[in-house]
């Protein structure tokens, strides 16, 4: 059970969220709350084809419907140079369709109306002549030679082929896997999925005629990087950009990027000079915005006879639909998809990744992971257990025997990276513990016995999250380091100003802590100022559990130039020289003289008034700085899941999940179990019940979520969870980032358990989501192949 500390709170610790007084009042404020005097709204007409050309577009009708203010196509958006915009992956995508759509959903045409219904109803009146064209659903078959070339709009693209790409030693790999006495291959698939936030992606565009500065309210993880993006694309002046992301419900990566019906609202507002509003609905959102995963990938693992793991060799085929708008830094096609090394210690790893166009929606965001990392993770672990199914051993007890060991820190992977600090055995060991594993295997044994059907699925991960280094990585030429601005007002309270924006995960109170555990000051009295570019120094954003790692850390910091400010004004008051002070929780005494001392506030007031204060010292007690990190930071977690499956359905019942996790330091151990929570919430929805699909023509097969499932309380169950603390040694408060961090590691332990489960049935793998009739299938001899 959580326990809440009692306020006034500073510092770390468990502490109730103070985003939660207005957010569990209903008196958060989101995109769709906002109304504006004389706000329009705005609906886009989609295409009801994965591919086909377009040969003429009928307006008129829509136009002639009364509340009708004006109806924008692609011809429109070209003759003002606004057809195309460019994606984070340095391609370009349809803003409104002008040639031909590429695929099912794609936005055709934007209706301005006066209210929402009219809109809709005017949407219905446009007339698009079609002619639909061969169509690439199969990523497989998208280098075919008889395949259609989706991108015929760029110049020299004569194929589907967006890009190649490598990385560790393939020789060196080639030679361990030609000396191996084991070698297995297996075909896993991770499905095409979608973070389907709760609030699907909205925009309020204003533009002030008379100003000319245009404020847009939007569904936002990264606000700076829009309004760059928006600057550039538009040619409006920055300065005269305002983005406000207001209150978010949910990211997960799906809010990264900038969708066209964002850009259609500034449009709209430009041309109506009114607000004009523009909110998806559900279907919408499921059917065209970011998509996540849709990596085929052929794993080869080599090992020893008796278990000791000597390469990996893996190949991938990235689907990336039809425009290649992946959010990752630009240097990495693939993502982060170097650690699909995974925990343990290897000799040799290779791994290629070729990206296609197919006829599907754009995409490929890091659904709450750090681009790439939850496909990497899944992949070598799923790879451990094939291994560990094919030499008859123990899936924990193999995994015990590779794992990368604490002395080996910091380690560097075969791929290059330097995984920062752990203890893998001491948290796989925990997990053991805590799952009583010895007696879980023998309870399974019995009941195999007797013909029931139960598994127990392990699971470890590295993360690798908080990009920069901003040398290493950038989005469109934006290196990704963060700033923070800290004010400590006359009477000592504070305002934070962050550059990351929290989508519900608590920064608000988070920030606060960090600012508190650096100057003492209770967490009520600092005020976390985030989501708005008016307000906040420039950065990223928030997404890859990149916001304690980096934006934590140039929080930590600002504090400490406020402390280090604090004590030369503390020197003055109590004309001492500086260094004879020393700080203690929250004031500067000096030394051996602790009754001679000031504390934070008094020295703030002190700050402000007329104190004289040294040569060249400025008065007040404020301070910014911009945080380069000089390394991710490697969380990791050790999972075991326990589930059974009815033999006559195929039906799964995940029983127990214990997760153990080390994120380093936490901030606040309630909203990382919180964090935590949600994200094995994730993996049992990925593994068990979710897939972005389609049929041959390239129709979307879900988008609601009557098919498109998200796991409920019913099919969780109550997580027993567990934590080491291995603190960053780079980061200036030793944390790590969770956020993501149960979302990579969850959906291979409940599949590993599922699969041990239907052993005795001689399955070796079976692809997700692990539904009553693939599980019967894969029993039965009949896999689903999705
Ligand atoms: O970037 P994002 O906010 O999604 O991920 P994060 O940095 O992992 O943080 C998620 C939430 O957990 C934030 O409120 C963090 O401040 C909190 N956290 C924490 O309390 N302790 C940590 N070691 C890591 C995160």
């Amino acid at each position: 059970m959580t326990t809440v500390e009692e306020r006034p709170h500073t510092g770390f610790g468990r502490t109730l969220r103070k985003e939660d007084v207005r957010l569990v009042r209903g008196k958060g404020n989101y995109v769709d709350d906002v109304r504006l005097p004389g706000m329009l709204h705005g609906a886009l007409l989609r295409s009801p084809y994965a591919h086909a050309k377009i040969n003429s577009i009928d307006t008129s009708a829509a136009e002639a419907h009364p509340k009708v203010l004006a109806v924008i196509t692609g011809e429109t958006l070209k003759g003002l140079g606004l057809a195309w915009m460019p994606t984070l992956s340095y391609d370009v995508q349809a803003v409104l369709a002008t040639d031909k759509v590429r695929y099912q959903g794609q936005e055709v045409a934007f209706v301005i109306a006066e209210d929402h219904y009219s809109a809709r109803d005017a949407v219905e009146l446009i007339e698009v002549d079609y002619e639909p064209l061969p169509v690439v659903a199969d990523a497989k078959k998208a280098m075919d030679a008889d395949a259609p070339v989706i991108r015929d709009d760029k110049e020299g693209q004569t194929n589907n082929h967006i890009f190649d790409w490598e990385s560790g030693d393939q020789a060196e790999t080639d030679a361990v896997f030609a000396n191996a006495e084991v070698v297995v291959a297996e075909d896993i698939l991770y499905p095409r999925v979608h973070p389907a936030p709760l609030e699907t992606c909205g925009s309020v565009a204003d533009m002030d005629p008379v100003t000319g500065k245009l404020t847009l309210y939007t569904t936002s993880q990264a606000p700076h990087a829009h309004r760059t993006v928006y600057a550039l694309v538009a040619g409006l002046p920055e300065h005269k950009i305002r983005v406000i992301a207001p209150d978010i419900g949910g990211g997960f990566g799906n809010k990264v990027g900038i969708y066209p019906g964002y850009v259609m609202s500034i449009v709209g507002s430009i041309v109506t000079g009114k607000p004009v509003k523009w909110v998806e609905d559900r279907a919408e959102h499921l059917m065209s915005t970011a998509f996540a995963r849709d990596y085929h990938m052929r794993g080869e693992i080599a090992a020893t006879k008796d278990g000791k793991i000597l390469g990996l060799r893996v190949k991938v085929l990235a689907d990336h639909g039809a425009f290649n708008a992946t959010a990752q830094p630009t240097k990495f096609p693939a993502g982060f998809f170097h650690v699909f090394t995974g925990s343990y210690d290897l000799q040799a790893a290779h791994c290629t990744v070729t990206g296609v166009y197919t006829n599907k929606a754009p995409g490929g965001v890091a659904y709450a992971c750090s681009f790439r990392i939850t496909e990497a993770v899944y992949l070598v672990e799923r790879m451990v257990d094939v291994l560990a199914y094919e030499l008859k051993a123990d899936p924990a007890e193999l995994r015990m025997k590779n794992l990368i060991q604490p002395e080996q820190f910091p380690y560097t992977t075969k791929t290059g990276w330097e995984y920062d600090s752990g203890d893998y055995p001491k948290a796989l060991q925990l997990a053991m513990d805590m799952a009583g594993y010895d007696e879980l295997r023998k309870e399974q044994a019995e009941k195999r016995e007797r013909g029931e059907l139960m598994g127990i699925g392990v699971a470890f991960f590295t993360e690798a999250v908080g990009a920069g280094p901003r040398k290493h990585m950038d989005i469109l030429g934006l290196g990704m380091a963060d700033g923070a601005e800290l004010r400590i007002h006359p009477t000592g309270k504070a305002v934070l100003r962050i550059s990351v924006k929290t989508q519900g995960q608590g920064h608000e109170t988070t920030f606060a802590q960090i600012v508190g555990n650096e100057l003492g000051l209770p967490t009520a009295d600092i005020d976390v100022v985030h989501g708005d570019t008016d307000q906040t120094p420039f950065g990223l954003g928030t997404y890859g559990s990149r916001s304690t790692p980096v934006s934590g850390a140039a929080t930590a910091l600002v504090a400490r130039k406020i402390r280090d400010k604090a004590r030369i004004v503390a020197s003055a008051m109590l004309e001492v020289s500086p260094d004879d002070l020393e700080w203690e929780g929250n004031r500067w005494q000096v030394k051996g003289d602790p009754e001679q001392g000031k504390t934070i506030q008094e020295i703030a007031m002190a700050a402000h008034s007329s104190l004289e204060l040294p040569e060249g010292v400025e008065g007040h007690l404020d301070a910014t700085t911009v945080y380069n990190p000089p390394n991710l930071t490697y969380p990791f977690g050790a999972y075991i899941c326990v589930v059974d499956v009815d033999k006559g359905t195929g039906g799964v019942k995940v029983r127990r999940f214990i997760a153990v996790d080390d994120c380093g330091v936490r901030i606040n151990p309630m909203i990382v179990e919180g964090q935590v929570h949600g994200g094995l919430a994730d993996g049992v929805g990925m593994a068990l019940m979710q897939v972005i699909a389609f049929d041959e023509e390239g129709n979307h097969l879900g988008a609601s979520f009557m098919d498109y499932l998200l796991p409920t309380s019913l099919e969780c169950p109550s997580w027993e969870l567990g934590e080491t603390v291995t603190p960053s040694p780079h980061h200036p408060i030793g944390a790590k980032g969770v956020g993501e961090s149960a979302t990579v590691g969850s959906p291979c332990a409940v599949v590993n358990a599922v699969l041990d489960a239907i052993k005795p049935y001689g399955v070796r793998h079976a692809d997700m989501p692990l539904t009553p009739a693939a599980v019967w299938g894969a029993m039965n001899g009949r896999p689903i192949r999705t």
